[in-house]
């Protein structure tokens, strides 16, 4: 029967009661073909453990049956506590809260606070959480030579990662990574710093000196302050600040996707979170994942006017690119931060004005939505598809986008490597493979290839 579950599928059959019923036992039964032998495995959540396959052999000294699974489509690598995602009615929670009512009544830091501990704050915890994150938003100042060190026109991503990686240089003691203090203070001073250095990364790119961060205000309107701040000058636009600060809670965490399984996945290694996390911002920079919000824009660049989208759609479903924006592995119905986006969109336009290409997004989901290729495949806009159009009115460079995007984020992938450690079930993440290669052969001296 399907018990309070990790996975998908058993937590939807919870909330659909005439569903999940149990018939019989919680075994599955395998009858292997080619040696007529049957098998029974144990059941839970929905779910068997590839290990228990290992017992189907032909013969005594085979390795043993695997499952194969690249990209991880079937696969659950944890248990987890943190996010719940039901792709096909569009569902998210962080910790049980639905993402509609964090993104309407938390802060970023409330937020946070919920990924990691496991619960909301209460008043005190939460003005503790704010001022501990507070004093420690400073970099050490060799990390501006750092960050001069990159050429003018060197990618933000790729400078947010090399930065963050750098960090456990300057924290040596963020090896410690089984005593629980020192997790603690490095997920904070992760959580403190990433503003900071991304705000460095965005005011390198322009030429401009850095601004450093100015701890009488709060955690958006500093980061805010410190990108586009000019001669101590900066006019803060609480419209703008909160719906950058909604965008950030809506990207907070997404439960197992690739940055994440990367941070996972590195971190199993217990190297220190600095370099663990840093793997999880070069993964986000993939356009397939958070590079997508960059790649919608340059897509949008590229088709120009609201009638070429036409032309577009038909060279998509030709096979020639894709519908940056479009798409999720999980959700196979509107992603519920699209939807939330687009609200907060209304707010930005209306402080900024219209964003021009806003057309051209609107009129290729249109057509998208009622194209029988799209439906049939269940391509909805995703949390990226309208993104970048309002990161693009409160003035960021297009690629700046995805460093938003691991602001958002770094909460999640905190949340998530703490869990990874403490998950007795979890070890060093080591992949199996089917070899297809050569089999043995002797060396050849070079003059005879
Ligand atoms: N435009 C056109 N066709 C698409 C798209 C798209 N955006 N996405 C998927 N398809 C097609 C794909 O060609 C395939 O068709 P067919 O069955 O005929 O071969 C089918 O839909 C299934 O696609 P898939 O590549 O097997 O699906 P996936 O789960 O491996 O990929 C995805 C998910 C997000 C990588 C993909 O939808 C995509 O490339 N989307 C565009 C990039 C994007 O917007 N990424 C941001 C994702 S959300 C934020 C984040 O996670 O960072």
């Amino acid at each position: 029967m399907a018990t309070e579950s990790t996975t998908e599928l058993a937590r939807a059959d919870k909330e659909r009661p005439e569903a999940g019923v149990a018939k019989g036992k919680d075994t599955l039964s395998i009858t292997d073909n080619r040696t007529g032998r049957t098998y029974e495995v144990p059941v839970t959540d929905d779910t068997i453990r590839a290990t228990d396959l290992r017992q189907i052999k032909v013969a005594d000294d085979d390795f043993g049956m695997m499952t194969y699974d690249p990209a991880f489509m079937n696969t659950a690598a944890c248990r987890s506590a943190i996010t719940f995602i039901d792709g096909d009615r569009g569902i998210l929670r962080y910790r049980g809260y639905p993402i509609e009512q964090l993104a309407e009544r938390a802060s970023f830091l409330e937020v946070a606070y919920l990924l990691g501990e496991g619960e909301l704050p209460d008043g005190q915890q939460l003005t503790t959480w704010e001022e501990t994150i507070k004093y420690h938003t400073y970099v050490h100042t060799n990390i501006t030579r750092f960050l001069e060190g990159f050429r003018y026109n060197a990618h933000p991503m790729g400078m947010l990662l090399g930065v963050v990686g750098a960090l456990s240089t300057f924290y040596p003691d963020a090896k410690n990574i089984l005593d629980p203090a020192s997790r603690y203070l490095q997920r904070v001073r992760l959580l403190a710093k990433t503003p900071t250095i991304a705000a460095f990364a965005f005011r390198h790119s322009r030429g401009l000196p850095f601004v450093f961060p100015d701890n009488d205000l709060d955690y958006i309107g500093n980061f805010v302050n410190m990108t586009f701040s000019i001669g101590g000058r900066h006019k803060p636009n609480k419209v703008l600040q909160r719906a950058l600060e909604i965008l950030l809670i809506l990207h907070a965490d997404h439960e197992q996707n690739c940055s994440t399984s990367a941070v996972r996945a590195v971190g199993s290694s217990q190297v220190d979170p600095f370099s663990a996390v840093s793997a999880g911002i070069a993964a986000l920079y993939g356009p397939l994942h958070g590079g997508a919000n960059e790649a919608v824009l340059q897509m949008l660049d590229e088709i120009g006017s609201k009638e070429d989208v036409p032309k577009f759609i038909a060279d998509v479903k030709a096979g020639h690119g894709r519908l940056m924006g479009f798409g999720h592995r999980v959700y196979k119905s509107y992603d519920p931060r699209a939807k939330l986006i687009k609200k907060v969109a209304d707010d930005v336009f209306e402080q900024t004005g219209l964003n021009p290409k806003l057309e051209i997004a609107l009129e290729l989901e249109r057509i998208a939505l009622e194209d029988e290729y799209f439906i049939k495949r269940k391509l909805y806009p995703n949390v990226d598809f309208y993104s970048g159009l309002i990161y693009q009115a409160m003035g960021y460079p297009t690629e700046y986008f995805t460093v938003l995007f691991a602001l958002g984020r770094m909460p999640g992938w905190l949340a998530q490597w703490e869990e990874m450690l403490l998950d007795k079930d979890q070890k060093i993440a080591r992949p199996r493979q089917i070899y297809s290669g050569a089999g043995k052969r002797d060396f050849v001296p070079i003059e005879q290839r």
